[in-house]
């Protein structure tokens, strides 16, 4: 039984990579994208270290792991007809995480990536010869810009919008599936994480996370971590020395709903669950899970993770000043795709995801200590 990744170089997919290299001795064909500045096995190899592998890991990794290299955003995912055929028949099941995710940046490489890209996934599933069974990376932000209210696991609704390309793109990513499992009969499971975050600290050069863009950002702000030299950093420096005393720090009330909350799962319990969903027989055509903390997390309990490690800016829930200094106005640019986070106050139902996983211990509800942890990795991640 041969099982087929995408995105094992990424946050989540080093995680999965890892959770079904330590449940199994089946061949696993991981899908890495050249890049040149590395090969491709050494990428995958310090995604996994850096995910939690130890060296025995590291060593099944050496014997059951092929690398594939191709792209999910280029025909045929860029092999040649020969290889194509021959992982399209190589493989009984298909994780497709790959994806371009990003809340900035202009709408066609999400199109390329998130969308053109699960296509191709699928293709390559509706040609292999063993029919393998796919599983769906997805995200529980497919519900948009709906702001309140239960957002049940069935429901695939873009009635509200959405915050931003990512978005968009991975709610059509889901159309997609739904319409393929239809047209060939083939059950597909679907996989909705929330926010997902690890306290482990995350190693140079390994897979980040989308608040590691934040973190370069803010980084002149930062207690005691490293910091990256870029012109807005030398402008808020700039304008932090010229301030009387020692302990100032920036102003910046952001627009949010303080009473509001987030999911926040750990990576870690979310790759368990995904693996002991996959292991049911389908139910339906489509099983979809809502992969989230039984715990909201409250904006503010998130927002003072966030502020901890910023001792020089003062981050609260507010309105913007009206006339915002330069290096407010800087930081606001930067910071806005970021405030969708904090917008919604809907739950996610997990029904499904219960009765799936009904072995597993529920995660801990995100404490103060573990927020910080989380927030941090992200922040001195480089
Ligand atoms: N992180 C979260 O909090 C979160 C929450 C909800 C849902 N998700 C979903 O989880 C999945 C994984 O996200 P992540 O956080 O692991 O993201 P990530 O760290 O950015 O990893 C993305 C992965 O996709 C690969 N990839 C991107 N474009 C590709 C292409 N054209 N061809 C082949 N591989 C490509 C990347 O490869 P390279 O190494 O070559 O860049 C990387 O391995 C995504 O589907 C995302 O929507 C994540």
């Amino acid at each position: 039984m041969t099982t087929g990744i995408t995105g094992a170089t990424g946050f989540l997919g080093s995680h999965l990579l890892r959770e079904l290299l330590g449940s199994g001795d089946e061949p696993i064909t991981a899908l890495v994208r050249p890049k040149a500045h590395r090969p491709s096995r050494d990428r995958l190899m310090s995604a996994l270290a850096a995910a939690g592998a130890d060296t025995a890991l590291l060593a099944r990794a050496d014997d059951l792991v092929t690398v594939v290299e191709g792209d999910v955003g280029k025909p045929r995912l860029g092999l040649d007809p020969t290889a194509y055929r021959r992982l399209a028949d190589s493989l009984d099941t298909v994780w497709h995480s790959a994806a371009l995710v990003a809340l900035t940046g202009p709408r066609d490489p999400f199109t390329a990536q998130n969308v053109v890209g699960t296509q191709a996934v699928l293709d390559l599933a509706a040609a292999g010869v063993r029919r393998p069974r796919v599983h769906h990376v997805s995200t529980a932000y497919v519900a948009g810009g709906r702001r309140d209210g239960t957002v049940f696991e069935d429901e695939l609704d873009d009635s509200a919008g959405f915050e931003n390309y990512y978005e968009a793109s991975k709610y059509d990513a889901e159309v997609l599936v739904r319409s393929w499992a239809r047209r060939h009969h083939r059950p597909v499971n679907v996989y909705r994480p929330s926010l997902l975050l690890t306290d482990l600290p995350i190693p140079d050069g390994a897979p980040g996370h989308t608040f590691a863009t934040l973190a370069r950002i803010a980084s002149p702000f930062l207690g005691d971590g490293p910091v990256a030299p870029s012109p807005l950093l030398t402008a808020a420096d700039t304008y932090l020395s010229g301030m009387p005393g020692s302990d100032t720090s920036l102003p910046l009330p952001l627009p949010g709903r303080a009473n509001g909350t987030i999911n926040c799962l750990p990576v870690e319990h979310a790759v368990r669950m995904m693996l002991a969903v996959a292991a049911r027989p389908p139910a339906n055509l489509v099983d979809t899970y809502h992969l989230v903390s039984p715990h909201e997390t409250a904006n503010t309990d998130l927002l003072a993770a966030i502020a901890h490690h910023l001792p020089r800016m003062s981050l609260t829930f507010g309105s913007p000043p009206v006339a915002p200094s330069p290096v407010q106005r800087l930081f606001y640019d930067v910071v806005s795709p970021f405030l969708s986070f904090f917008r919604h106050d809907r739950r996610y139902d997990r029904r499904h995801l219960g009765e799936a996983t009904k072995g597993i211990a529920d995660p801990a509800p995100p404490d103060t200590a573990y927020l910080r942890a989380a927030v941090g990795s992200y922040l001195y991640h480089r």
